[in-house]
């Protein structure tokens, strides 16, 4: 809410693209397209359609399609800013091309629009350069979450460019155009401090790497227990993100006649999965994902791969 807002004050123009199929929080204007690209309004009950009048989607990893829409919201003002999860929306569930990042970064200063790089799971997890680093490529602005305050509540950032962040105010402000912004929790002391030293271990400790490790050892013996079982799942890790595939929910066209029934029935057997794994002491993103830490060891990942050979070998084929 913040970047966004921050980018309509600096660049003056309204519009906002989002991916298909992108999480960035639950606010009124994002509630937008979520899970599955091009579902528009599927899933913002309780919102006005004016809340979504100036936000726009581009079909994900598809470079072509930015530009398109970049083009299209030239005639209606132009565009504040482009916003996307580096490796592609949630958590790289839909993998892009490794170049898409630096298109994109060329797209937007082709239409003098503001890039906004969502790292609020990538940040802490790639690297100490977070996705940005990862791909070389700098955001006009970052947003930062979760980790940012080491697991204390209330966590949330955003930072970038001097002269775009300067637009940011909280209380008075006279003659400038300032970008309100504020809250009881805003610049909460604790919260500041929890994520100073947060960052600071996992710089020194080396925790992206650590963590990672643990998701290549975990998403290895995943593999193998899906071809021990021969089931139908695909598996696979970015660093510290594992995501793992059992009814492909996310995948799904609007395209597809079918898409309302298909939507229910695989989201039911994703939460079954979930369901099953959360019985067996092992908690995942709604049947989908693991992130793992520094913290696992041996012993957490056999735990974890011992609920999972559970789960599989109980799968009615
Ligand atoms: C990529 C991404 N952006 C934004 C958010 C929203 O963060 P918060 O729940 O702290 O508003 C999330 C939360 O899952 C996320 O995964």
């Amino acid at each position: 809410m913040a970047a966004i807002r921050v980018a309509r004050t600096f660049t003056g123009k309204k519009k906002v693209i989002k991916m298909g199929g992108a999480y960035h929080g639950w606010s009124d204007q994002l509630v937008y397209s979520l899970h599955i690209p091009y579902t528009k309004r599927f899933e913002a009950h309780g919102i006005p359609e004016e809340s979504v009048a100036n936000t726009t989607e581009c079909a994900p990893g598809d470079i072509n399609s930015l530009r398109k829409v970049l083009e299209e919201n030239e005639k209606d003002g132009g565009t504040a800013c482009v916003i996307m999860e580096p490796f592609g929306p949630e958590s790289g569930t839909r993998m892009m091309p490794f170049e898409y990042c630096a298109q994109a970064r060329e797209l937007c200063d082709e239409f003098d629009t503001l890039l906004i790089f969502d790292e609020v799971v990538t940040a802490f997890r790639i690297g100490p350069g977070g996705a940005a680093g990862f791909f070389g490529v700098k955001p006009d602005l970052t947003v930062l979450g979760k980790i940012v305050s080491g697991g204390f509540p209330m966590a949330g950032g955003v930072g970038g460019r001097e002269d775009i962040m300067s637009c940011m105010a909280a209380g008075v402000q006279s003659g400038k155009q300032r970008a309100y912004v504020g809250g009881t929790l805003t610049a909460n002391p604790l919260s500041c401090a929890a994520g100073y030293y947060a960052i600071k271990e996992i710089v020194e400790q080396d925790a992206a790497r650590k963590a990672g490790e643990n998701a290549d050892k975990l998403c290895a013996g995943l593999q193998s227990l899906i071809d021990k079982y021969d089931l139908p799942f695909v598996v696979w890790n970015t660093a510290s993100i594992i995501h793992f595939e059992v009814s492909g929910v996310m995948y799904l066209s609007v395209r597809d006649p079918e898409i309302i029934n298909k939507i229910s029935e695989r989201k039911k057997s994703m939460e079954e999965f979930g369901a099953a794994l959360t019985a067996n002491g092992v908690i995942t993103l709604a049947g989908s994902r693991i992130y793992t830490s520094m913290a696992d060891n041996d012993e957490t990942l056999a735990e974890t791969l011992t609920a999972f050979e559970e789960v599989f070998s109980n799968v009615e084929k």
